[in-house]
């Protein structure tokens, strides 16, 4: 009886363990089939891209192959946004059509992705057919249901961004509170989406849930755009062509938010016969973008989603801006840093490590060679370059490449191993939140803490005695183990220099593995390191600055100015038809709601005339009265920040933020004509 009722219990113990064994299996294999679906904006291809765009996608990358490394099946999605006035007018500029026109930038972008080593699964274009079709299908449901509806648009239009604004939300200067430049007024027939009527649901959606990170963004949706009264949006347009016809009033085209939000879905088949995925991948897990357009992902994106009865994506990431003298980095500023080239000068890997390594959660950061450099320099040459290279030489020189099996411990190693054995559980939640700077720092601690027990443990001193073979393997291999945990959880943000690591430190695939990273102790005792390449060359800053310097800007404005110049020859009749002439500031004041701008009188010759000009940054009024310029005489009137302006005054760029406004002799009449 008694031995019955051991068997029975040890019989039930076993197959319970068995059991939860299984689930264990069962449960791990159902996560590794679990989905992960993340995406990027659909950028404007109305310039070539910058290291501003890297960001995101760089960080959208990083995080798709950490959760690939955890066996997520993943679906990164990147692409380019490709309709509107901006590209209509640009490609206008030039003489050729709007495709014609992004056609070759998108190809660069595509080109620059695959150069940082991005990862992306699909990459969607809005002038694809399959896209297309599904944002008619939208744009007809969301009609079809009542949610959209014809009415007359007043209101102002800034044209650089592609955005409609009511007054209330102009900037202070009366411009376009994004990028602080005029806007137009705008008067038509249009189609609108009837999102006031959803204050209250989008409200609670982002006060309640976690969709938007940074919590600060959340704050700044709903006192700056929800509580002042959600305005229904102006969502076609009839006073351009560059668009998605609506397909009930062809005269319209899909407004440019709808049409690129919309991306989203139809990448993923959702109204069309091109894919055949968003059962499998909707509701996306993180969407990511700088704050500029949280906006419209945090409230217009998600009200479309409600309207339309499709599940609600879990994450939006909305993050700063990579600054550049102070000035977000982006083609209108003028400020752009070529990521080719600095890809091409350091590497991918080093790129894509500084961008992610100092853009603080939900903060802006600052861009410059010379923060690029030092941030090579310090933390991938010395730090961990430096780590990889004398590990790797020591093992080499002290035992030919293989540690032999002795080991000796001492409690000076346990601080290190404990770093290394939590690193991972301590980095996982960071990525997964996009808190890929603050990850890199928790990384680097451990990178430093290995090269002080460098110093701690003295190798050198090590190897010269015979009798300490035991206790200078013992050193190595936990060195090797604490570059392998930290290269292979760094292996999502440098795809392509991490797999040089595992190699030179005798790491097999499975021990790099996301479940190998939790353990010390996983690389053979008689692992064999080899001997490799440098993987981060130190640079010379000033040397580099100097080059970069010389190759970065002029050439890149100048190559640029001769494509335009290139396609857009002009006859002497069509340059006669500019007229220029000459004339006297009289009079100068600042405009107090606007600060780039100054107010000049000028004598022309004639009656005189007032001229607003956009100079302020760079001239005093001071600097300017009784100095004698050159204007536009016949440009068509304009009001800027309610001033009206009678022309233009010529200026020259005169280096990356300098203007200078070009003066003529004291002696020139005033009105001469200048030809
Ligand atoms: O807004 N710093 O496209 P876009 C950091 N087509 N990120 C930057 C940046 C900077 N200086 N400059 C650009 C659009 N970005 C729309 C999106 S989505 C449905 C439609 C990144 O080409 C950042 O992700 O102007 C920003 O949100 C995006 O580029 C804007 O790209």
């Amino acid at each position: 009886m008694r031995f019955q009722e051991v068997f029975i219990i040890k019989h039930v113990e076993q197959k319970n363990y068995i059991s939860s064994r299984k689930e264990r299996c069962n449960q791990k294999n159902m996560e590794k089939k679990k989905k992960f679906y993340i995406t990027t904006p659909i950028y404007y291809p109305s310039g070539n891209p910058h290291i501003g765009h890297c960001y995101t996608t760089v960080a959208c990358d990083t995080i798709a192959r950490f959760k690939r490394m955890q066996g997520y099946d993943v679906m990164f999605l990147t692409g380019t946004d490709e309709h509107g006035m901006k590209i209509e007018q640009k490609a206008k500029d030039l003489g050729i059509t709007p495709k014609e026109y992004v056609d070759p930038i998108v190809d660069n972008f595509k080109k620059l992705w695959k150069v940082m080593g991005i990862s992306n699964d699909r990459f969607i274009r809005t002038t694809d057919d399959y896209h297309i079709k599904t944002v008619q299908s939208v744009f007809k449901k969301l009609y079809d249901k009542g949610y959209i509806y014809k009415g007359e648009y007043t209101g102002k239009y800034c044209t650089p961004c592609e955005s409609f604004w009511t007054e209330s939300q102009l900037d202070e200067n009366g411009c376009c509170p994004d990028c602080h430049r005029p806007v137009i007024d705008a008067h038509e027939e249009a189609y609108f989406l009837k999102i006031s009527d959803f204050a209250d649901r989008i409200e609670k959606f982002l006060t309640e849930t976690d969709y938007l990170t940074p919590k600060s963004r959340v704050n700044e949706m709903v006192n700056n755009f929800i509580k002042p009264g959600l305005e229904d949006l102006c969502v076609s347009r009839t006073s351009f062509t560059w668009g998605i016809p609506v397909t009930f009033d062809e005269k319209h085209v899909v407004y440019v938010w709808i049409d690129a939000l919309t991306n989203y879905i139809s990448a993923l088949g959702y109204e069309n016969d091109a894919y055949d995925d968003f059962d499998r991948y909707w509701p996306a897990d993180m969407h990511m973008t700088a704050k500029e357009i949280v906006r419209f992902h945090s409230i217009v994106w998600i009200i479309m989603l409600m309207m339309l009865e499709i599940p609600l994506p879990k994450r939006l990431y909305g993050h700063g801006w990579i600054n550049f003298n102070g000035q977000k980095m982006s083609k209108s500023v003028g400020n752009v840093i070529d990521p080719f080239i600095l890809a091409e000068r350091y590497g991918s890997d080093a790129v894509r490590y500084q961008i992610m390594r100092d853009m603080p959660f939900g903060s802006d950061s600052n861009f410059s060679n010379e923060i690029m450099i030092n941030r090579i320099n310090s933390d991938l040459a010395n730090d961990l370059g430096n780590l990889v290279s004398r590990t790797v030489a020591m093992a080499d020189k002290y035992f030919g490449g293989t540690l032999p099996t002795d080991r000796e411990a001492e409690p000076l190693d346990n601080e290190l191993i404990e770093m290394a054995k939590e690193l991972c559980e301590k980095v996982s939640p960071m990525i997964e939140e996009a808190r890929l700077s603050n990850a890199l720092e928790e990384i680097f601690k451990v990178v430093s803490r290995a090269n002080k027990y460098i110093d701690e443990t003295e190798p050198w001193k090590l190897g010269k005695d015979e009798s300490r073979k035991a206790r200078l393997a013992t050193v190595l291999y936990n060195l090797l183990e604490t570059i392998r945990i930290c290269s292979a959880l760094l292996s999502p943000f440098m795809p392509a220099t991490m797999p040089k690591v595992f190699e030179q430190i005798g790491a097999k695939a499975e021990d790099v593995e996301y479940d190998a990273l939790g353990t010390f102790g996983k690389l053979p005792k008689d692992v064999t390191v080899k001997k490799g390449e440098v993987l981060f060359p130190r640079i010379d800053i000033e040397k580099e600055i100097d080059e970069l310097n010389a190759l970065l800007k002029p050439e890149k404005t100048i190559r640029e100015d001769e494509d335009l110049e290139k396609a857009n020859i002009i006859n002497i009749d069509q340059f006669a038809e500019i007229k220029l002439r000459s004339g006297e500031v009289t009079a100068c004041e600042k405009i107090p709601k606007a600060k780039k701008l100054l107010k000049l009188t000028v004598d022309d010759g004639r009656q005189g005339r007032q001229i607003v000009s956009g100079i302020a940054k760079w001239y005093k009024p001071e600097d300017l009265v009784g100095k004698k310029i050159v204007f536009v005489a016949n440009l068509a009137p304009a009001k800027l920040c309610g001033e009206l302006s009678e022309g233009m005054i010529l200026a020259c760029d005169a280096g990356e933020d300098d203007v200078r406004v070009l003066f003529l002799d004291k002696d020139v009449p005033n009105g001469s004509t200048i030809r």
